[in-house]
């Protein structure tokens, strides 16, 4: 496996490797690699000859009071982890590969990206769809694994690949959680054992609504809400949303309908913003 980091490089290996015929699947990824991140480099070696892991901390998607500067960032483990997943590419550009100081140029999705996590993270989408414009650029990928764990963020990167006839098929891949039921994520490193363990109230809301749904055959949308709610929230667990959106793209419904609805919520759990969802 190898680590490249100037863009150049990175381009004239895809250039060279699809010349060859060869078939590129990008993972990007912020880096602190979990289980989550290593399944979609499985997904990814399903699907195409070369794994490229994209490893960048995206200052453009994170607001001037969010976490950029103690986002965890420990490159060698990282590459460590994905050389023994299979991966044989590490792209780790720094900010200044990837923005020139006078960079003026976004892309922006504008419908979906103004419900959810759009409502209190106001450039957040913008960030993430213009990097992940600029690393499909770079690494030329046929396809791109994304994780359901950000559903938002996987429907607004499918809308922009529709919209704009970007050539990369997105691929979905489930949400890995741990042994209790929460969701895999970077930021859990923020809490402590304890924590991660009352953080697990999120998951266990969503299955119980699940449940209530099926069984009452609720489809009203400001029950199911108000019961997921209900069930997270106490001294230490804050609900910044919960909504029942469409499956596919993320957008707030009105009514649940069997099979094509998820609820998707957003959560300050002491210190740290958790995002989870189910599908219903
Ligand atoms: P990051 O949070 O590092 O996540 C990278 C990818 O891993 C995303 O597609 C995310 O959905 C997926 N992922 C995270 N936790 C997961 C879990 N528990 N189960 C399954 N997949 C999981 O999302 C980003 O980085 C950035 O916004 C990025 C797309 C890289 C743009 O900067």
């Amino acid at each position: 496996m190898k680590i490249i980091s100037s863009p150049q490089e990175m381009k004239a290996f895809s250039t060279s490797a699809k010349a060859e015929g060869k078939k590129i699947a990008l993972v990007p990824t912020m880096g602190a690699l979990h289980d989550g991140h290593l399944s979609l480099i499985d997904k990814a070696k399903e699907l195409a000859d070369i794994v490229v892991v994209s490893v960048f901390v995206n200052p453009t998607q994170f607001g001037p009071n969010e976490d950029f500067d103690k986002y965890p960032r420990q490159l060698e483990e990282d590459a460590q982890a994905c050389q023994q997943r299979g991966a044989d590419i590490v792209f780790a550009p720094s900010a200044n590969d990837i923005y020139a100081p006078d960079a003026s140029t976004f892309v922006s999705e504008e419908q979906i990206s103004q419900y959810l996590c759009g409502q209190s993270r106001p450039k957040h989408f913008r960030g993430v769809t213009t990097v992940v414009s600029i690393l499909f650029n770079i690494v030329k990928p046929d396809c791109a694994v994304f994780g359901e764990k950000d559903a938002q963020q996987v429907s607004i990167i499918e809308r922009m690949v529709r919209d704009l006839f970007i050539d990369v098929e997105i691929v979905r891949a489930p949400i890995i959680r741990d042994e209790n039921g929460l969701a895999l994520s970077s930021r859990n490193k923020y809490m402590d054992r304890l924590e991660r363990l009352g953080a697990t109230r999120i998951h266990n809301a969503l299955v119980e609504a699940k449940k209530m749904i099926e069984t009452e055959n609720c489809d009203n949308v400001d029950r199911i809400k108000a019961y997921v709610i209900n069930n997270i929230a106490n001294a230490k667990a804050r609900v910044i949303y919960a909504e029942v959106v469409d499956a596919k793209t993320s957008l707030p419904v009105s009514r649940h309908e069997t099979g094509k609805s998820r609820i998707s919520v957003a959560v300050w759990y002491g210190q740290t913003r958790l995002i989870d969802n189910i599908q219903i």
